[in-house]
């Protein structure tokens, strides 16, 4: 199904929000509850395909209580963020999040969306809401692709009918403290996803099942979960929402690799690139928590840090558990490694360094 005569229509807002109140919004947005005037939605009926495009006003939609999605969680989403530039927006790596969204698409037996439906659905979205994209530093217009099950039916099958949806959210920064680095908590009970599940898809329901960890990293003074590996329980995995780096006294650094239980970051893979084209050295292999706890106790670990589209990158200052707690480096600024790798990422996003990648795409 290519897609290929699907047509965007488009229905302008007939009453978006005043620049007025829009900028009072815009000057501290936080993250995840300001939303612009417009969304983008696709529909998919089997046996017809795509269809219905359109950027229409952002408004509340009619679910019917028997809609899949409700009762069997037949749920994907992607999460990028289009930034402010002198002459307009620009996305970063918008191919592959459209990669992954079908990757998602495949695990949870959900039709696959054709690329050029996919971005073009984001570039129009920021296109037509261009002033919601934040000027100050820091700021971006987070976009939230998602997609989920449509069809009324309790019966336990692949839903027939899907609705394709982009909202987009001015965000500033996802961590409220000034940048410096976060605390991880280490639940004995809880663990992401197991071999053969859906921890490399982008599911909302390994975000459901993150919650309980999260409340209990929050009960305990901690900022984030992290996941060990559902197996050994000894693994480091990767954050609720983040992935995870480690930074060696010999300047190299490691990430846990991707073999099917975590999400494969699009933040973890460039900067995998950033830091072998600056010659550092980047192993994706298997880190345990007690290699971490005696490689920091010995100095021999100098950095952690976490990296998402939403998190950008934020240093690991601290580990706790109910066995303990240990800290990493100086557990009250992030690193050098750290703060250069974020800088390179960031310089690139921002249209600031050159983009030998070809990363960033003008919207
Ligand atoms: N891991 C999880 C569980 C996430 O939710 C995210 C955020 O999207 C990431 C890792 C980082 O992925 P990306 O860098 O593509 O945003
Ligand atoms: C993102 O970084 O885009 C995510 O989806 C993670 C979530 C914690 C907001």
């Amino acid at each position: 199904m290519s897609g290929n005569s699907v047509q965007f229509d488009h229905k302008p807002n007939p009453a978006p929000m005043p620049a007025v109140q829009r900028d009072a919004l815009l000057a501290n947005p936080g993250f995840g509850r300001v939303f612009t005037d417009h969304m983008a939605v696709i529909q998919y009926t089997e046996g017809k395909g795509w269809h219905s495009a359109r950027i229409e006003a952002r408004a509340p939609l009619q679910v019917d209580p028997a809609s899949a999605v409700l009762h069997y969680a037949q749920e994907i989403f992607e999460g990028m963020k289009a930034y402010r530039v002198d002459n307009g927006s620009v996305l970063f790596r918008p191919d592959a999040n459209a990669r992954r969204f079908n990757a998602s698409a495949d695990r949870m037996s959900m039709p696959q969306l054709p690329e050029h439906l996919f971005l073009q659905s984001v570039k129009k979205l920021v296109e037509v809401d261009r002033d919601w994209v934040p000027s100050q530093p820091g700021g971006s217009l987070y976009l939230r692709p998602f997609m989920i099950a449509s069809e009324i039916f309790l019966g336990v099958k692949p839903s027939a009918e899907y609705l394709y949806m982009v909202i987009a959210s001015p965000v500033g920064s996802y961590f409220k403290g000034a940048g410096g680095p976060v605390s991880v908590w280490i639940s004995q009970n809880d663990t992401r996803a197991a071999t053969g599940g859906t921890g490399a898809a982008k599911c909302g329901g390994n975000y459901a099942a993150s919650l309980r960890a999260q409340a209990e990293a929050i009960r305990n003074g901690c900022d984030q979960t992290l996941f060990l590996d559902a197996k050994e329980r000894r693994w480091v995995e990767e954050l609720g929402g983040m992935n995870v780096f480690f930074v060696f006294e010999d300047g190299s650094l490691a990430t846990p690799p991707l073999e099917g239980t975590i999400l494969p970051g699009i933040t973890r893979d460039s900067l995998i690139t950033l830091a072998r084209a600056e010659g550092l050295t980047v192993r994706e292999e298997r880190y345990s928590i007690d290699q971490w706890k005696a490689d920091a106790a010995s100095g021999k670990l100098r950095e952690v840090f976490a990296c998402g589209t939403a998190a950008v990158v934020a240093p690991i200052g601290r580990v706790a558990s109910p066995a303990g707690s240990f800290t990493i480096g100086n557990p009250e600024v992030g690193g050098p490694v750290t703060t250069k790798l974020r800088a390179a990422l960031v310089d690139i996003q921002l249209g600031q360094a050159p983009d030998p990648h070809g990363w960033v795409q003008k919207v």
